[in-house]
């Protein structure tokens, strides 16, 4: 295969991270495609329908190469009825200060895994990058059958190792600066980006994608000096004009400091680095993931249309405090200029 950044026909060495939850709207990627890099759809928590539906709203606005990105199937987890109950306790507060009932579990399913990879082969993007763990060989298959490159994600050296082991076309290596969800399934050591980059390029031959606190493009440069092919920045990202980031989450952006990022469960039931906020100092006995997230869900609904941040998923990474607004091109280019 040819470098990574020729075989995308990229100008600028940076993609877009997927970011699920409505934040990479489809005005986003295409307008980072556009620019020269490669727009990433966070795709996630789309059903089938609204997977060809965004999928082809990326294409009326580009014609150039982007990324689709879903996370991997996760085991069923069965709480206890006592395990919902305190989660349900801890979350009961914050949504009565909305005016909503205390959360319940409802038996709504998590999007089918197999149905959605069926709308990504429809939709056919020049990528599909997942996360969380590791896809099946058939999976893999069908998407290479359509040419469609294969991009896992690592935050260790031994998950590199056995995504290099199924074959997928190239790694994300995630630093643990990294703002969203761990992306792992082995212990996480939350490594540092550079470190990591350095030490994978050693033994990995799969072409390397680095992630985690990317800010600028001297931290770029670094990553590219230390190994990787290309640099996936999402934190930089989160102000975008176009992307869909609400206004009170893009209000704490603006206000964050160094320092003011932490590894929670609070939300989702999965660890994820983001803003401190009431919730994540709040909860203590989250439910695994995805059950959490789907208690916690009226919450955030309720908390962006209410205009409070103190309820929301801040989902940043821990080079926040040198975010800026600006156009997605904007943002782009001053990540390599
Ligand atoms: C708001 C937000 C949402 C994210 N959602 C996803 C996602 O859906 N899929 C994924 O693979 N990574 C997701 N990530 C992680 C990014 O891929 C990437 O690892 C991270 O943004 C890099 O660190 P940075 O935020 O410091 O640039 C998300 C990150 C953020 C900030």
């Amino acid at each position: 295969m040819l470098p990574l950044m020729q075989h995308l026909n990229l100008r600028l060495p940076t993609i877009l991270a997927p970011m699920a939850g409505g934040i990479s709207t489809p005005e986003l990627v295409a307008a980072v495609s556009n620019a020269g890099g490669l727009g990433s759809l966070g795709a996630a928590y789309l059903t089938p329908a609204q997977i060809r539906e965004a999928g082809a709203a990326v294409q009326r606005l580009t014609r150039r190469p982007f990324a689709v990105n879903l996370f991997a199937p996760q085991p069923n987890v069965t709480p206890t009825a006592s395990e919902v109950e305190r989660a349900a306790a801890e979350l009961a507060p914050f949504h009565a200060s909305l005016g909503l009932h205390p959360p319940e579990l409802t038996a709504q399913a998590d999007p089918d895994f197999g149905l959605q990879l069926e709308a990504v082969l429809e939709v056919r993007p020049a990528v599909l990058s997942f996360t969380f763990g590791r896809l099946e060989a058939q999976h893999l298959e069908a998407l290479k059958s359509l040419g469609i490159l294969t991009v896992g994600t690592a935050t260790g050296l031994e998950e590199a190792q056995q995504l290099e082991t199924d074959g997928i076309d190239a790694i994300v290596l995630q630093g643990g600066a990294a703002g969203g969800h761990r992306g792992g399934w082995l212990e996480d050591e939350l490594a540092d980006t550079l470190t990591l980059t350095r030490a994978a390029a050693k033994s990995i031959r799969v072409p390397l994608i680095a992630a985690g606190g990317l800010m600028n493009a001297a931290d770029v440069r670094a990553v590219l000096d230390a190994g990787a092919s290309l640099a996936q920045c999402g934190t930089a990202f989160l102000r975008a004009t176009e992307a869909g980031t609400s206004a009170p989450y893009r209000a704490a952006l603006a206000a964050a400091k160094t320092g003011d990022t932490v590894l929670t469960r609070a939300f989702s039931g999965r660890t994820a680095r983001g803003l401190r906020n009431a919730v994540t100092e709040g909860v203590q006995q989250p439910l695994p993931y995805p059950l959490q997230n789907a208690l916690t869900r009226s919450m955030r609904a309720a908390g962006a249309k209410a205009g409070r941040a103190d309820v929301l998923s801040l989902w940043a990474g821990e080079g926040v405090a040198h975010g800026r607004a600006g156009t997605a091109a904007e943002i782009l280019e001053s990540l390599w200029n």
